[in-house]
C-alpha cells in the first residue's frame, strides 16, 4: 500500500455519531477500516499529517480501560487534539447529573464525546442530547470500535476481504463482545459461528438484527451449543472474559461451569483443522495467574492453566491479540478523523 492521498470523506461520516455496528451500512464500516489501515500506514512511514488541530474530545469512563483510553488519547495526540479525561468518579455523571444535563453540556465545549459505561441507553442519551459525535466506547450491549479494530486485524492478516474470511466466537456470547461480532460478522458478510450454552446465546433480538443484516450481505451465521462444530474451518478463534466488567464476582462459579467447555485450548484450535488459524481476544485476558481474579479463580477452582483461553496458547504464535490491540488506536483514530475532520 502507498501513503497517496488519504481516503478522506470518499464516504461522508462527517458529524455521525458511533453508538452501535448496527447504525451503518456495509460500505461505512468498510470505510472506517480502510481509512484505519491508512492511517497505520502514515503513522508508521512518518508521514501523517494532523486534521484534528484544535479539536477537543471529551473521554467519560464510568468503567475501567486501558486500551481504548489510550486509543483515544494517542489518537487524538497524533491528530493534533486534544482530550480531558474523566473517570468514574470524577465527573458529576450519574451522580449528581444525568446524561441528557451532561450532554448539553460538554457539547457547548468539546466537539466530540466518548462514553463507556454499562446501559446503552446513557449513551444514546448522549448522543441525543448533543451536537456533536458521540463514541460508544463500549456498553453491556455493543462494543463498535473493538469491532473496527477486529475487523482491520482479520482482513490485514489474512489480506482477504471480510466476505472471505471465518471466525468463531467461544464463550459469553449475550454480551459485548458476542452481540458485536455476530452483527458485525453479518454486516460485513463473513462466515460467523458462534457457540455458547444457550442461556449465554444473544439475545432473539439481536439474532433478528444479525438474521436480517446477513440477508443482505450473505453472510453465513451459526449458532450452536458445540464449540468443535463452530469452529470447523475458520480462519480465527475469538473469545472474552467469561464474566465481564459490572456483573457481580459471584457469578463465577457458575460461569465456569457454563462455559469451561468453550475454553480455548490447543485442542479446540487443533479442531479447525487449518494449520494458520489464528487465536484473538479484545482483551484483557484471564490466561495466567499473574492477576488477581486469576489467582482467586485458580485458589477456588484449580484452573492454573487459564479461564477462557490457556496460557499455553495465549503465549504461543498462534495468537494475534496484540497486533488487535495495536489496531484499536488506528481504528479509533480513524474514527475520530471520519466524523470530526473538515
Ligand atoms: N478491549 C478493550 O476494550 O480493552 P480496554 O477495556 O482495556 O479498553
Ligand atoms: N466483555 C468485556 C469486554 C472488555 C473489553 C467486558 O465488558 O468486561
Amino acid at each position: 500500500m502507498s501513503t497517496g492521498p488519504l481516503p478522506l470523506h470518499d464516504v461522508d461520516l462527517r458529524g455521525r455519531d458511533v453508538l452501535k455496528e448496527a447504525d451503518f451500512s456495509r460500505e461505512e464500516l468498510q470505510y472506517l477500516i480502510d481509512l484505519a489501515a491508512s492511517l497505520k500506514l502514515r503513522k508508521r512511514t512518518r508521514t501523517e499529517e494532523q486534521l484534528l488541530r484544535g479539536r477537543n474530545i471529551a473521554l467519560i469512563f464510568e468503567k475501567s480501560s486501558t486500551r481504548t483510553r489510550c486509543a483515544f488519547e494517542v489518537g487524538a495526540y497524533d491528530q493534533g487534539a486534544n482530550v480531558t479525561y474523566l473517570d468514574p468518579s470524577s465527573s458529576q455523571l450519574g451522580h449528581k447529573e444525568s446524561a441528557a444535563d451532561t450532554a448539553r453540556v460538554i457539547c457547548r465545549m468539546y466537539d466530540g464525546i466518548q462514553f463507556r459505561g454499562s446501559a446503552q441507553a446513557t449513551v444514546e442519551t448522549l448522543a441525543d442530547y448533543s451536537n456533536v459525535p458521540v463514541y460508544n466506547g463500549l456498553t453491556d450491549d455493543w462494543h463498535p470500535t473493538q469491532m473496527l479494530a477486529d475487523f482491520l486485524t482479520m482482513t490485514e492478516h489474512l489480506q482477504r476481504p471480510a466476505d472471505d474470511i471465518s471466525y468463531a466466537y467461544l464463550g459469553d456470547a449475550r454480551s459485548n463482545m458476542g452481540n458485536s461480532l455476530l452483527v458485525m460478522g453479518a454486516i460485513m458478510g463473513s462466515d460467523v459461528r458462534i457457540a455458547a450454552p444457550k442461556a449465554l446465546w444473544p439475545s432473539e433480538d439481536v439474532q433478528a438484527i444479525a438474521h436480517a443484516r446477513a440477508a443482505e450481505s450473505g453472510a453465513q451465521i451459526t449458532l450452536t451449543e458445540d464449540p468443535y462444530e463452530a469452529v470447523t474451518g475458520t480462519d480465527f478463534v475469538h473469545t472474552d472474559v467469561w464474566v465481564s466488567m459490572g456483573e457481580p464476582v459471584d457469578i463465577w462459579d457458575e460461569r465456569i461451569s457454563l462455559l469451561r467447555p468453550y475454553q480455548v485450548n490447543a485442542d479446540v484450535i487443533g479442531s479447525t483443522g487449518k494449520p494458520s488459524t489464528k487465536f484473538m481476544h479484545c482483551l484483557p485476558s484471564f490466561h495466567d495467574m499473574n492477576t488477581v481474579v486469576g489467582q482467586q479463580i485458580a485458589g477456588r477452582t484449580g484452573m492454573v492453566d487459564g479461564l477462557e483461553v490457556t496460557d499455553s496458547l495465549f503465549e504461543s504464535d498462534v495468537n494475534i491479540t496484540w497486533e488487535q490491540a495495536e489496531n484499536r488506536l488506528h481504528t479509533v483514530k480513524a474514527v475520530m478523523v471520519a466524523t470530526l475532520a473538515d
